[in-house]
């Protein structure tokens, strides 16, 4: 099998090369022959730009596998072109963008001076937390109205890392400290008895007090959206990482185990594990990278063997399946994968993402280069950062 996922990844690192000649703005989405971008200059909220650190991503996944100096410099240029969103207070999303641009570019690289907006990037983001409830604020302005002040949701477990690293980085515990409160949070309200999860959460912003539960991208306040449920296990195993906290060690294992109870036959999830029209409705691969990605984490915080092995092997059979029936290797999509869905309810399906991509990219990197991954990905030897 490893040859084969060995195609999966020289294919990722081609098509990086084919689409670093081209591209001209950051890749969001990609429709028959070309990538839908966001443009720095016509897109100027934040907001906007959540996805613009996974493209800089995968360049400098590139770069590690080629040794390719011409790729380290695109990748740093394309990493200079976000600095300006390190003081944007207007997404909550700086966690995607900085780990996967700053960060990573310095830990691959070694040239620490790329850290510098990524610790300011830590530092506005923690302007979204709040201290009542106890969570980070997902969307809108962080003096907007209350509606938006007391949102929360499932995918800001994914820029916790951010936080956590640049505790680790500067010795300064309070972005950890705020990581650690949010994940806590998530745990308590968006994490279901039969280990489903929630995409969003409401709060009363002044007193904390928890209102309901709601959507954005699934189905209903009640479903599981695939990638929020994928952005939990990776998320929740990160949080576990960097606190050495058990309980979320436990609900990274639950909802892997939900993840695996619910997978189609194929193992590539459907946009939300409770469509009711499944098999007939969209896919959504973005899910399945992620999902990998994060199993392959979670595998390496289990002390049983067997645990450590299930997590593996199954991360090993979702790239596969990718691979196999998912690449856009035999069509002139200039993706990697093809059949994400970024949001099925604003009718936004069946294309290629590039953080479907990048996650892709990034799983094959950990099963099969285990000393690039040791050198970009993990976590501090000692988990410990409060
Ligand atoms: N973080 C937004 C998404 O997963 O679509």
């Amino acid at each position: 099998m490893q040859h084969v996922l060995q195609e999966a990844l020289d294919y990722s690192v081609a098509m990086t090369r084919q689409n670093m000649a081209t591209m001209t703005d950051f890749p969001e989405r990609c429709e028959g022959d070309s990538w839908l971008c966001m443009n720095q200059k016509l897109d100027p909220p934040a907001r906007n730009h959540w996805i613009d650190g996974f493209w800089v991503g995968l360049l400098w996944l590139t770069h590690a596998h080629t040794d390719d100096p011409a790729i380290a410099t695109a990748a740093r240029e394309w990493s200079e072109q976000l600095a300006w969103l390190c003081t944007s207070t207007d997404t909550h999303d700086l966690g995607f963008i900085f780990y996967l641009s700053h960060v990573l570019g310095g830990r691959i690289t070694g040239d620490h001076a790329l850290f510098d907006n990524a610790i300011q990037a830590a530092e506005t983001h923690i302007k979204r937390y709040n201290p009542y409830g106890e969570y980070l604020q997902a969307w809108g302005a962080i003096d907007g109205p209350a509606h938006d002040r007391g949102r929360t949701n499932i995918d800001l477990m994914m820029n916790l890392a951010l936080l956590f690293w640049c505790s680790v980085h500067t010795g300064d515990s309070r972005y950890a400290r705020i990581a650690e409160h949010h994940a806590r949070t998530s745990r308590f309200v968006l994490v279901r008895p039969d280990d489903s999860t929630v995409h969003v959460a409401d709060f009363d912003p002044e007193t904390g007090a928890f209102l309901q539960h709601a959507t954005h991208q699934g189905l209903s306040a009640a479903s599981c959206w695939s990638r929020g449920h994928a952005w939990g296990v990776y998320g929740f195993t990160e949080a576990y990482q960097y606190t050495g906290n058990p309980s979320f060690l436990a609900v990274a294992q639950r909802l892997a185990h939900y993840a695996m109870r619910h997978a189609p036959p194929d193992l590539v999830p459907f946009w939300d594990y409770d469509s009711p029209d499944i098999p007939n409705t969209f896919r959504d691969t973005s899910a399945a990278a992620a999902m990998a990605a994060g199993l392959l984490e979670l595998a390496t915080c289990e002390s049983d063997e067997d645990a450590r092995k299930r997590w593996h092997d199954y991360a090993e059979a979702l790239l596969l399946a990718l691979w196999q029936n998912y690449s856009t290797r035999d069509s002139a999509m200039p993706a990697i994968l093809c059949q994400g869905s970024r949001s099925v309810p604003h009718g936004m399906a069946n294309h290629g993402l590039i953080y479907g991509d990048y996650y892709f990219m990034q799983a094959l990197t950990k099963l099969l280069r285990a000393d690039l991954a040791g050198r970009a990905f993990s976590p501090p030897v000692s988990p410990r950062v409060m």
